[in-house]
């Protein structure tokens, strides 16, 4: 695609805390929600000349906390999607990052060269590969060199935590990057024919010794803070440049 190419962006993120510096920095107000049965709440803006818009899971009325996770993530990228009809679906949210992968909390990723899950395991042939996943990523190498910013696979999961059966499909599948809503994202802009790509930020180290909720909680507002200027980056450069061929 050429630098002319991207005329609508559809951004999909989970918390309010996280997403509040996204919406800041590329200027995005609240239209309402996306559909009157769902909790997900819709913003817009114009970025450049371009249409940039984004869908926030949104509040759970049962238990007063974001919707997280892929049940919620197939909603609000099938409908965001349909309604936006957008050149390139970004997922940007907060992950555990790796030791083994030298990351740092406040690192930043991009999704490379697919996403894939690691608590699906059905040990039936073809479910296997199923099961997995590996949806693609829009090439994302050059966009990383050229702002600074790291990639990988991300692996999602339903859990903060993880079994030893999760850690071992995540070190399979080169998995560097632990979310909650990428893969699930990643499938519903395969099946739309829509490049996608995730950009994550790190709140915890998966392999270190502290526990993942105190760690996540402690950065969360900090890391978010990142997200948000280099979502901005992301989708500057993508305006200005397009999508990298292969
Ligand atoms: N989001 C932030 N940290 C995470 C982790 N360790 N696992 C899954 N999702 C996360």
């Amino acid at each position: 695609m050429n630098n002319m190419g991207i005329k609508r962006v559809l951004l999909i993120m989970a918390m309010q805390e996280e997403a509040k510096p996204t919406l800041n920095s590329l200027g995005l107000k609240r239209s309402g929600l996306l559909n009157p049965h769902l909790d997900l709440v819709f913003y817009t803006g114009n970025y450049r000349g371009t249409s940039v818009n984004l869908v926030l899971n949104g509040t759970c009325k049962n238990h007063s906390v974001d919707h997280i996770g892929t049940q919620v993530s197939t909603l609000s990228a099938h409908l965001g999607i349909e309604l936006v009809e957008p050149d390139i679906v970004i997922n940007a949210g907060t992950a555990g990052g790796f030791i083994s992968d030298n990351a740092a909390v406040g690192d930043v990723y991009l999704s490379n060269p697919y996403i894939c899950y690691h608590d699906r395991r059905i040990n039936i042939p073809k479910f296997v590969e199923y099961g997995i996943g590996f949806y693609p990523s829009i090439p994302t190498i050059r966009m990383a060199k050229e702002l600074g910013l790291r990639t990988g696979v991300i692996s999602t999961g339903n859990s903060l935590d993880y079994t030893e059966k999760d850690l071992e499909q995540m070190r399979n599948h080169k998995g560097v990057v632990k979310d909650m809503e990428a893969a699930a994202i990643a499938w519903v802009c395969e099946q739309h024919k829509k490049p996608f790509l995730a950009i994550k930020a790190i709140t915890d180290l998966v392999d270190g010794d502290k526990p993942t909720e105190e760690e996540f909680l402690q950065n969360l507002n900090k890391t978010s803070e990142i997200l948000g200027k280099q979502t901005l980056r992301v989708v500057d450069w993508l305006i200005k440049n397009g999508i990298d061929e292969e």
